[in-house]
């Protein structure tokens, strides 16, 4: 059975926050950071917003841009780092019960950056189950709840939520669909970027030392050359997978993690740097919102029309990594 993409919806939160303002607070500046890692501005939540919340907004944008109605959806798969309570309960039930959707399945991902490109090979197989037509597929982040407002790091990193509806094809769908997928984790990558204390390893009730043990810790430099490596090699793979060449390819929709990430494994592909969309500038890290949220901003501005083929790939804790080839 094959399966498609039927629409794409996000949520960015209003609150904008420039670098200039976070260098009032921060030692760092507008200038280290739009040349570091081409960020200019990122988006915060609101203090009582939570991921669920983000993330229920890009659903319902999702649902009417498909023509859908909530009953009409089989299951919900959230991928989030930031769900809005330690295991119980997932964010995805909470996701559930915001869209008074019927006790349909719902389950979250924890695959980091790389968890909506999860979450799309999950879902398509979830279908071929064949118990439902349509799965949820959302992508959303409070990063800035787990981030040291001390550590220069921080500057990396924004709020954002995105999500797809994958369904079942019929025939008005020729030639569209989910074409292939790759999904890679590298576990002795843990330490790369971590949230130390809050888990069953070190519970929060034995209280911690630093704040930086409860905020994400990360290797930059090392998580950088991972970046590169993977994007490049994740990107070699699809093509190859599928015997298509980069010219098939409208767009290639990285995680937007680093500009120069981007930029770097480009040049070792020999690929021109404009076969890459990137959005980092106005919107920062949003981990596994990235892709999804790239994608609605694409189909709006006409970038991105029916039967285009794109090149998905995104790759962060865990570490993961991972891609999909998708016809729109
Ligand atoms: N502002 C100003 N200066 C800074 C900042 C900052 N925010 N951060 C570091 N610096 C300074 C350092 O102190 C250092 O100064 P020094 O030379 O005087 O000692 C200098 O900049 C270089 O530091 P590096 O750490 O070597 O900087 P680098 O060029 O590696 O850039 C960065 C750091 C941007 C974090 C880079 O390593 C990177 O992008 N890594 C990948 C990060 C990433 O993509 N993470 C997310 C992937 S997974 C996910 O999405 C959750």
């Amino acid at each position: 059975m094959k399966t498609v993409i039927t629409s794409v919806g996000s949520y960015i939160p209003k609150r904008r926050v420039t670098n200039d303002e976070l260098a009032e607070h921060i030692n760092t500046s507008d200038e280290w950071i739009r040349s570091h890692t081409g960020i200019g501005a990122r988006h915060i939540a609101e203090d009582d917003e939570a991921s669920s919340d983000l993330g229920y907004r890009a659903a319902l944008d999702a649902i009417e841009r498909a023509g859908l109605q909530v009953r009409d959806i089989g299951g919900i798969i959230t991928a989030t780092a930031t769900p809005d309570h330690p295991g119980f309960p997932s964010t995805a039930c909470i996701i559930q019960d915001k869209l008074k959707a019927q006790p349909i399945w719902a389950f979250d991902i924890a695959a980091g950056c790389s968890g909506f490109i999860y979450g799309i090979e999950a879902a398509r197989g979830m279908l071929q189950l064949g118990s439902t037509d349509h799965i949820l597929v959302i992508g959303t982040e409070k990063l800035t709840s787990v981030v040291d407002w001390n550590d220069r790091n921080c500057v990396l990193f924004g709020d954002a939520a995105g999500a797809v509806i994958v369904s079942a094809s019929t025939a008005d769908d020729e030639g569209r669909g989910i074409l292939c997928s790759e999904l890679h984790a590298d576990g002795a990558g843990a330490d790369a970027l971590i949230v130390s204390v809050g888990g069953s390893r070190h519970p929060m009730k034995n209280g911690y030392q630093d704040i930086s043990d409860i905020t994400l810790r990360m290797q930059g430099r090392r998580v950088y050359n991972f970046a590169v490596s993977v994007l490049v090699s994740t990107l070699k793979s699809l093509l190859e997978k599928t015997n298509l060449t980069i010219d098939d390819i409208s767009y290639i929709v990285p995680h937007q993690a680093n500009i120069r990430i981007i930029q770097a494994a480009a040049k070792r592909l020999g690929f021109p740097n404009d076969k890459f969309y990137v959005n980092i500038e106005n919107l920062a890290n949003t981990s596994a919102a990235s892709i999804p949220v790239a994608l609605r901003e694409m189909e709006d501005t006409g970038l991105l029309k029916k039967g285009d083929i794109i090149a998905a790939v995104g790759f962060g804790a865990g570490l993961t990594y991972g891609g999909n080839i998708i016809v729109w």
